[in-house]
């Protein structure tokens, strides 16, 4: 058995190898497959990052042409499907329909339940990236009362999405910027190593899980407050302090004193020990989508104003914490007409091509192992029982 080394949180273990994405958290650097994060926020577009990711290079101009057509052949629902959608109660959490729903799509579609082989691999893929967006706009849709329209292909990939998400909320189309913005956040999230959603992902798919139960179980993770949950609960902070007549000030005391067991949320990283850099490209196109939307938010101020006494106070200077992705992108998210409960679930779409990249790597590793941590056991020695009558 050897010697077993307590790593809570895995701070120091590796459980895998990887050559999908690189993070240097002292200097702020990520790249997918080698591609500096800069440049393929500024240049490429999410179903091209989806592919990059999956198969390790850039596609030429006609193999992005047939993934695209072949995502966007795939991006409707079954009608039981949108059924099965409509009988939550309109209250529920959209994460918790998300990840049912998820969970739900290899039973309408046996034919990938078990991921056997390169083409069943390559049909679950496109039917993940093509229906997760579907699927989060209609229980968006849902648990709004309203009623899912039809995917139209022809708009384009993130285009549709908005359309099926937004149309009732905004009755018109929205302009290219803001599409672009949105392609734009969801290149951002494709992929972040071995986060907790995706070390989650890789621990369930360990087993020989498909990819769609393990997908769903990476949805899960990503619902907590302290990974994907983040960004709804940024709002929810800029909100209270807001009302609070715009006091920051007060707010980062009371997050000081650590008793009072507020976290400036959105700020802080395990790897990142410098600037996000994804931070930065969000803070940039919060301006600008802002401004294509006509919606000048007092929150992004207050955002901006938290920031700055965040960034000159020794508390976070001295502990390495800076804004990271989940700081900006609830307020471009909001301006687009979202609600806050759906930004994790915008996460989660962003963060399916990572999660299918990182699935299909694991299983092609022939050095992968079920994941099956060690402990160290901390409780009571042998002893006797004591029947119910003595006790
Ligand atoms: N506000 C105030 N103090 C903080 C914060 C924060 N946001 N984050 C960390 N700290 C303090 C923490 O109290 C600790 O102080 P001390 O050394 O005196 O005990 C120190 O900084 C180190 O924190 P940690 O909790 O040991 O760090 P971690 O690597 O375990 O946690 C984190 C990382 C992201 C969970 C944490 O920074 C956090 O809770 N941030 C707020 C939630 C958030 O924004 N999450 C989104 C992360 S990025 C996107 C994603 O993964 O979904």
């Amino acid at each position: 058995t050897g010697l077993v080394t307590y790593d809570p949180g895995f701070m120091n273990t590796a459980n895998c190898r990887s050559e999908i994405t690189y993070i240097d958290g002292d200097a702020g650097i990520l790249r997918y497959r080698g591609y500096p994060i800069e440049q393929l926020a500024a240049s490429s577009n999410y179903l091209e990052v989806s592919y990059l990711l999956a198969k390790g290079e850039l596609p030429s101009k006609a193999e992005f042409e047939a993934f695209e057509t072949r995502v966007l052949r795939h991006t409707h629902v079954h009608e039981d499907f949108r059924r099965l959608i409509s009988s939550f109660p309109r209250t529920a959490h959209p994460m918790a329909i998300i990840s049912s729903a998820v969970s739900a799509l290899p039973g309408f579609y046996p034919e990938v339940f078990a991921v056997a082989g390169e083409d069943e691999e390559e049909l679950a893929t496109v039917l993940l990236l093509a229906k997760m967006p579907t699927i989060v706009a209609y229980v968006l849709r849902h648990t709004q009362g309203q009623r899912m329209l039809d995917v139209d292909p022809e708009n384009g990939f993130v285009d549709d999405f908005l359309r099926l998400a937004l149309h009732q909320v905004r009755g018109e189309q929205f302009g290219p910027e803001v599409v672009a913005a949105m392609d734009k956040l969801l290149v951002l999230h494709a992929d972040h190593e071995q986060n907790c959603s995706t070390a989650t992902v890789r621990s369930v798919g360990s087993a020989h899980t498909n990819l769609f139960l393990s997908v769903s179980a990476g949805i899960n993770a990503l619902s907590g407050p302290l990974h994907g949950g983040a960004n709804e609960a940024v709002l929810t902070m800029l909100e209270e302090i807001r009302d609070d007549h715009g006091d920051a000030k007060s707010f980062v005391a009371k997050v000081k004193d650590k008793s009072s067991g507020a976290r400036l949320m959105g700020f802080g990283h395990r790897v990142y020990k410098n600037y996000d850099p994804r931070a930065a490209i969000v803070k940039e196109a919060a301006d600008s989508a802002l401004e294509a939307l006509g919606a000048r938010d007092e929150l992004l101020d207050i955002a901006m104003g938290l920031e700055e006494i965040a960034l000159s106070d020794d508390y976070f200077v001295s502990r390495k914490l800076y804004p990271n992705v989940d700081f900006y992108t609830g307020l471009i998210y909001r301006a687009m007409g979202f609600p806050t409960s759906m930004f994790t679930p915008l996460f989660a779409v962003g963060r399916m091509p990572g999660w299918i990249a990182q699935w299909r790597e694991m299983m092609h590793d022939p050095t992968t192992k079920i994941a099956r941590p060690r402990q160290v056991y901390t409780g009571p020695g042998e002893r006797d029982f004591v029947s119910l009558d003595a006790r």
